[in-house]
């Protein structure tokens, strides 16, 4: 396929949210080859375009006035194997959940965790994705991505992309500066241990007596869990969990936790206690409630909603306010988890 260009592009469609954002040009590129061709003619100085990869953890703000670049470079393919491992290697722009429902059906395990989850393959190394107990560093093996300073194509290993909770250099140092093309995964081919460790899934599992889950069972009951609890993007705009969930320490936990006997917590290493987002909003009134054209899902506070017609600076003040309500309540900070495009 060649380079597709579309002037004055509606971006409804290419952002989960579902927000009616314009912009200049939208540039859709299939290869590698696209995007050496786009440097020879110096689009990337000239253009400075904004990277789309699913659009499913992006606010689009306002109109845009640089063109965006699509990537949907594809192809999932076996890259190696050895006795009990196989590599997988997957284009930037293959849907995520695809690759997922990919490696069920040849029982790969080490993704069926993450089932679902919205977005496309390339942008599943920058927020490091994770759901039920799995995140993507643990099965990730490296990837290759366009340099945009030097126009060279370049590979990291997990080491490399300085992953942590939602978190990647590519959020950070090189946000903009790369244009991941192709990542490769290592996934177990035999004797795989699913992880049922997420309080949810278990009792999902229990209560249904199954003991040791198959792969696609675990699947199965992602897919069932998420249906019951995520707003389908298809049916209502939303960018999954809006924020991430807050980490205090040891002395600010106990003063909550006195004053909230229920309130939920994981402890994590270094005294340091980590709080679910979703309980706080719950808990400051959030849950369910619609202002004007924006809300919090009725079934999961930490997932904001475009009821229909909604602008993005709508849906940005909506965060706000919900961020302002959570701090004057308990003195915590939300830190949005989706990208917001000013
Ligand atoms: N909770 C409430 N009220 C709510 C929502 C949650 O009290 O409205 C409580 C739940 O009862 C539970 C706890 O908060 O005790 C955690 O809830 P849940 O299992 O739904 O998970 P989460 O922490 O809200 C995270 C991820 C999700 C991921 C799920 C499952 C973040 C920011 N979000 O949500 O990821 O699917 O765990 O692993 O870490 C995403 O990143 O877009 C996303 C959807």
């Amino acid at each position: 396929m060649t380079i597709k260009s579309t002037i004055n592009a509606d971006l409804t469609h290419f952002n989960t949210l579902g927000l009616p954002v314009i912009a200049p040009r939208l540039i859709e590129v299939f290869s590698v080859d696209d995007l050496f061709k786009l440097s020879r003619e110096n689009f990337f100085e000239k253009e400075k375009p904004f990277i789309l990869g699913g659009g499913s953890n992006i606010l689009f703000r306002k109109a845009l006035t640089r063109p965006v670049l699509k990537i949907s470079i594809s192809g999932i393919r076996v890259q190696e194997e050895d006795d009990n491992h196989v590599w997988i290697e997957s284009g930037a722009g293959e849907n995520w959940h695809n690759l997922v429902s990919w490696a069920v059906d040849r029982h790969y395990g080490g993704i069926e965790n993450l089932a679902l989850i919205p977005g496309t393959v390339g942008a599943a190394p920058i927020q490091n994705i994770g759901a039920y107990g799995v995140e993507l560093e643990q099965v990730f093996e490296s990837l290759e991505y366009f340099d945009l300073q030097d126009y060279l194509v370049k590979s990291f290993e997990s080491e490399n992309c300085e992953f942590g909770y939602r978190d990647s250099i590519f959020k950070r140092k090189l946000k903009g500066k790369v244009i991941i093309t192709t990542v490769t995964l290592r996934l177990q081919k035999k004797n795989h241990v699913p992880n049922i460790s997420y309080q949810a899934l278990k009792s999902y599992l229990d209560e249904r007596n199954i003991i040791n889950p198959s792969i696609r069972q675990v699947f199965g009951a992602v897919i069932a869990i998420r249906q019951s609890k995520l707003p389908d993007p298809a049916m209502i705009g939303n960018a999954g969990s809006f924020f991430k969930n807050p980490v205090i320490n040891q002395s600010a936990f106990q003063l909550l936790k006195e004053k909230y006997p229920d309130m939920p917590a994981y402890p994590l290493d270094h005294g340091q206690v980590k709080i679910p987002a979703g309980w706080l909003i719950e808990k400051a009134g959030w849950k369910g409630r619609r202002v004007g054209n924006v809300g919090t899902y009725d079934n999961q506070a930490l997932v904001i909603v475009n009821h229909g017609g909604a602008t993005g600076d709508e849906v940005y003040r909506h965060a706000v306010r919900i961020q302002k309500s959570v701090r004057k309540n308990f003195g915590i900070g939300l830190e949005p988890e989706v990208n917001i495009v000013e």
